[in-house]
C-alpha cells in the first residue's frame, strides 16, 4: 500500500500548472456517450475516477482510449444500456450516466449509488428531473430500471444540485422539444459541460446562471473540447503555501472561479495576486483567524475546499468557525488533524478551529478525497514527519499530488509502505 511521507516545517517556493477538473471531465465523458461519432477530450487528469468512467464507457460498447492527456471516445456502436454494480459501487457520480444512456438507448439500468464518506448521497432530484422529461423509472431492490422516449419539459430543482443539473442537461439534449432547468447549479463545471455539448451540435444555453435552456432532439456529431482547470486542486495548492509559508504560483486556472477561497486566504494574512490565468500567493507571517466560513452552492464558498482551508488555518491566531452546509459528514479529517495537534471542536455542521502555535507530524489516515489532501496541507505546516495512508481516496481526485507539491518546493514523496511501518 502506498503512503505519502512529508517533511514539514519548510517554507515553499515554486510554481505548478493545475490539472484538468475532475468534476468537469466526469460528466463530459458521460456526455460523449451521446455522440454517434468520435469525441476527443483534452486536458483529462489521470485519476482513478476517470479510469472508472472509461471502464463504464467500454462496458457500454464504446472505444475509450488515452492519448497523452487526451481521451478519444467512440460511441458509434453502443452495445449495452446498463452500468454493472461492480462499476457503480466504485463511484457514486456514475449516476450521471443515467441521462445519457436513457437518452441514447431509450432505456437504462443501474444500481442505486450508495452513500459515501460524506454521508448519504440521495438522487431524488435526478430521478424527479428525468421523470419530468417522461422517463418511467422503477426503483426496486437497489436497482433503477428506466425507460421512455424523452420529451422536453420544465424542470425545477428544489436545490441547485450539481449532479442533478448535469443529468437533466444530458437527458434534455436527446428529448424532443425545449427543456428548461430552473434553480440549476451554477458551477463552472456546468458551463464546461454546456460548452462540450454545444461542440457536439447540441443547443444548450444559460449554464452558469440559475436557468439552463436546452433545445433538444438535434442531430449530434463528434465534438472536441479542452477541460477547464480544477479549481479545487488550485485551492489545495494555495492552502499548502498558506500552511507551510513561503510563496507559490498556480497556473492555468481562472482566478474568478475560486475568488471566495482566495478572499479567505487574503483575510487570513496571505498576499494573493491574480493574473490572467495564474494566482500567486505569499505567506510570510503567522496567519490570523477569519470571519465564519459557510459552504454554499457556487458561487459561494465551495464545500470541496473546506477541509484544505481548515488545515491551513489550524495554526492561525484566533478561532475560525466553519459551517458545512452541503454534506452531513464532511469533518472526518478533524480527528486526524487533531492527532497532529490541532484544536478543533465539531458540533453538528459547525466546526470551530482554535488556532495553535504549532502542529506536529504524525501517522494519519486519509478518509475521503479532500480530507486526505487536507492532511498533506497540514503536514507541510507541521514540525517533523507526517506519513499519510489511505491514498486511494486522494488518487480519485489528484493526478499527482506529491509531484505537484514538490514543484512548489515541498518535501513529499510517495513510497510503498513497509509492513513494519504500520505496526
Ligand atoms: C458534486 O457532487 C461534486 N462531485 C462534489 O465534489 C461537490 O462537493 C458537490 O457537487 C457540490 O455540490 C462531482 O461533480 C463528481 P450535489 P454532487 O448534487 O453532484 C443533496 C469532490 O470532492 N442532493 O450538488 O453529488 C446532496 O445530498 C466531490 O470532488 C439531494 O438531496 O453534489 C448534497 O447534500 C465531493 N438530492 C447536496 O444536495 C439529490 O438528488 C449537494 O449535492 C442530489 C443531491
Amino acid at each position: 500500500m502506498s503512503i505519502f511521507r512529508i517533511e514539514g516545517g519548510h517554507p515553499l517556493s515554486g510554481s505548478v500548472r493545475v490539472q484538468g477538473a475532475k468534476n468537469s471531465v466526469l460528466p463530459i465523458l458521460a456526455a460523449a456517450f451521446l455522440s454517434p461519432e468520435e469525441c476527443v477530450i483534452h486536458n483529462c487528469p489521470h485519476l482513478t475516477d476517470v479510469e472508472h468512467t472509461l471502464s463504464i464507457l467500454r462496458h457500454l460498447g464504446c472505444r475509450a482510449e488515452w492519448e497523452g492527456d487526451s481521451v478519444r471516445v467512440d460511441a458509434s456502436a453502443p452495445q449495452n444500456a446498463d452500468v454493472p454494480d461492480s462499476l457503480m459501487g466504485e463511484m457514486r457520480s456514475s449516476v450521471v450516466f443515467l441521462g445519457p444512456i436513457l437518452g441514447r438507448m431509450g432505456k437504462a439500468e443501474l444500481s442505486y449509488p450508495g452513500g459515501c464518506e460524506l454521508g448519504p448521497r440521495p438522487i431524488d432530484l435526478h430521478l424527479a428531473a428525468l421523470r419530468t422529461l417522461g422517463a418511467d423509472i422503477q426503483e426496486r431492490s437497489g436497482r433503477l430500471s428506466c425507460e421512455g422516449r424523452l420529451k422536453g419539459g420544465d424542470i425545477t430543482l428544489s436545490l441547485p444540485s450539481v449532479g442533478a443539473t448535469e443529468n437533466a442537461m444530458l437527458a434534455a439534449v436527446t428529448a424532443d422539444g425545449v427543456t428548461t432547468i430552473t434553480n440549476a447549479a451554477r458551477e463552472p463545471e456546468i458551463v464546461d459541460l454546456q460548452n462540450f455539448l454545444n461542440t457536439m451540435g447540441a443547443d444548450v444555453h444559460g449554464a452558469g446562471s440559475s436557468v439552463v435552456t436546452v433545445r433538444g432532439g438535434k442531430p449530434l456529431h463528434g465534438g472536441e473540447h479542452t477541460v477547464i482547470a480544477d479549481r479545487i486542486v488550485a485551492c489545495t495548492y494555495l492552502s499548502a503555501v498558506a500552511s507551510a509559508g513561503g510563496e507559490g504560483e498556480v497556473t492555468g486556472v481562472d482566478w474568478r472561479q475560486l475568488s471566495t477561497v482566495t478572499a479567505v486566504l487574503s483575510e487570513a494574512g496571505c498576499k494573493v495576486e491574480s493574473g490572467m490565468d495564474s494566482i500567486y500567493i505569499r505567506t510570510d507571517k503567522r496567519l490570523r483567524a477569519v470571519r465564519p466560513i459557510r459552504t454554499a452552492p457556487y458561487p459561494g464558498f465551495p464545500t470541496d475546499a473546506q477541509a484544505v482551508v481548515m488545515a491551513a488555518l489550524c495554526k492561525a491566531q484566533g478561532a475560525t468557525v466553519f459551517s458545512e452546509n452541503m454534506f452531513d459528514s464532511r469533518y472526518r479529517h478533524v480527528d486526524e488533524l487533531t492527532r497532529m495537534g490541532a484544536d478543533i471542536r465539531v458540533e453538528g455542521k459547525v466546526a470551530v478551529v482554535y488556532g495553535v502555535e504549532r502542529l506536529f507530524g504524525a501517522k494519519v489516515k486519509s478518509t475521503d478525497l479532500r480530507g486526505g489532501a487536507a492532511l498533506a496541507v497540514a503536514g507541510l505546516g507541521a514540525e517533523g514527519e507526517t506519513v499519510i495512508s489511505g491514498l486511494k481516496h486522494i488518487d480519485r481526485g489528484y493526478a499527482g499530488l506529491a509531484e505537484d507539491l514538490r514543484a512548489l518546493g515541498a518535501k513529499i514523496r510517495r513510497e510503498e509502505e513497509k509492513l513494519t511501518e504500520n505496526s
